[in-house]
């Protein structure tokens, strides 16, 4: 289960000043349980079951195994919303299935040929997943690989290796049925970043071998909590209501802290979600990561010491799992480290966090979200949690958590400069 613990941020919001503050905007958590009207296009995540139901769990699951039947290795050309979310369940699981390798994410040469250079020797199937196929990115790394297959393949052996999840309709579906490749749809109700328990997201992950029916039943469970808990009860409008209570206070900046590095790609995940979802009218918590211990040998400095514009959102796992456990031997050599002989890295890499999260609750405020596990459920929990805490999040500070009208500006500059 997932438990947000608010104790190392009393001092700076007060457990009755909070639940004040949640239960005179009980109406806010009820509309975000419900699903508003004006978001009806957008929403379509908040019932898992509406694009993670058995069906379309079978479904996926059946074409993950006729892809792992011809490929040991399968291109994910997606960017943002349409990577960050089977990447984060990858990095953080090291599921046994067939390998992942990501691209249409850059517009790099370098970081192009890399990945020609990770294909040679496998056999390959690629997904290119665009909700809008106007981005640039996957746009221009589908054709790269597309060329590639078909060099490599001939185009009708090609096309047997190339999948596309886009929106029906999109000139994505018309290049599928004019070349046969094989077409999934992308939720039509859901923008990219909120996609995590779509098929966007668990093809990749069930073609790498993740239990997809154990994450999708986690983020059940989380539905189920989260559409009913009242405001007092409801932990996702607790952190909602939280870090609007902190905006209002001239906080400025939520940094979220762990000390898995699994979490790297996850926290990719959080900040796309947040950032698109809140920045947006001058307003909004600006997100950054923080991958500890590392960080804590420069961000954490600042986070110590400088100027108090942010707060702190530990992730902790609470139970140790395979691979959990490495003990160091003690050692006949003076090396000055002898206090850790016989300790084991999964405790040592707890006391750093403990007295890391002690000493930065005496300068800013610090959340920790608790899972018991890091497994599938849990990814599934995790991801649920966050997009309803995101939602009720841009609805206390009265923003559209769903639109992104900010990322069109550049892309009006990049597609004049590049002639299109
Ligand atoms: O949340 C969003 O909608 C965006 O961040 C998209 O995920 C991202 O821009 C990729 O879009 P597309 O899948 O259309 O290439």
């Amino acid at each position: 289960m997932l438990k947000l613990n608010r104790s190392f941020a009393s001092a700076f919001v007060a457990e009755d000043e909070l639940v004040s503050y949640m239960d005179e905007r009980a109406d806010v958590l009820a509309r975000c349980q419900a699903g508003e009207d004006r978001y009806a296009d957008s929403l379509g995540w908040l019932s898992v079951d509406e694009w993670a139901s058995d069906a379309i769990l079978d479904r996926t699951c059946a074409l993950a195994e006729q892809i792992r039947s011809m490929a040991d290795t399968f291109v994910v050309i997606g960017v943002g919303g349409s990577n960050n979310g089977s990447r984060s369940v990858q990095a953080a699981l090291a599921p046994e299935g067939a390998r992942l390798v990501w691209a249409g994410n850059t517009l790099s040469a370098w970081e192009l040929n890399r990945v020609f250079d990770e294909l040679e020797g496998h056999d390959v199937v690629i997904d290119c997943i665009a909700k809008n196929f106007e981005t640039l990115e996957p746009g221009s790394s589908f054709r790269l690989l597309r060329q590639y297959l078909v060099e490599r393949y001939g185009r009708d052996e090609a096309a047997r290796r190339i999948v596309c999840t886009g929106t029906i309709g999109s000139p994505l579906e018309d290049l599928c049925r004019a070349e046969g490749y094989t077409f999934v749809p992308f939720a039509t109700n859901v923008g990219g970043r909120y996609t995590a328990l779509t098929e966007v997201h668990l093809l990749p992950m069930a073609v790498a071998g993740v239990d997809i029916r154990a994450l999708v039943a986690g983020a059940r469970t989380m539905e189920r909590l989260l559409r009913t808990a009242p405001a007092g009860e409801n932990s996702a409008f607790a952190y909602a209501s939280a870090r609007n209570m902190l905006w209002d206070r001239g906080y400025r900046v939520e940094l979220l802290s762990f000390f898995e590095p699994r979490f790297r790609w996850f926290s990719k995940w959080w900040e796309q979600l947040f950032a698109e979802s809140e920045g947006k009218d001058g307003r909004g918590i600006f997100p950054a990561a923080a991958e500890c211990s590392e960080e804590l040998h420069s961000l954490g400095q600042f986070v110590q010491d400088g100027t108090h514009i942010l707060f702190e959102t530990f992730l902790d796992v609470l139970e140790p799992g395979a691979g959990d456990s490495l003990v160091l031997g003690g050692t006949d050599v003076a090396d000055a480290f002898g206090y850790l002989d016989g300790k084991d890295f999964w405790d040592i890499n707890k006391a750093s966090f403990t007295a890391t999260r002690e000493a930065h609750a005496g300068m800013l405020p610090c959340f920790t979200l608790e899972l018991d596990r890091l497994d599938e459920e849990h990814m599934g929990m995790l991801f649920y949690w966050f997009a309803f805490a995101c939602y009720a999040s841009g609805e206390l500070l009265g923003v559209n958590p769903f639109d992104q009208p900010g990322v069109e500006a550049y892309k009006r500059l990049m597609f004049d400069a590049l002639g299109k």
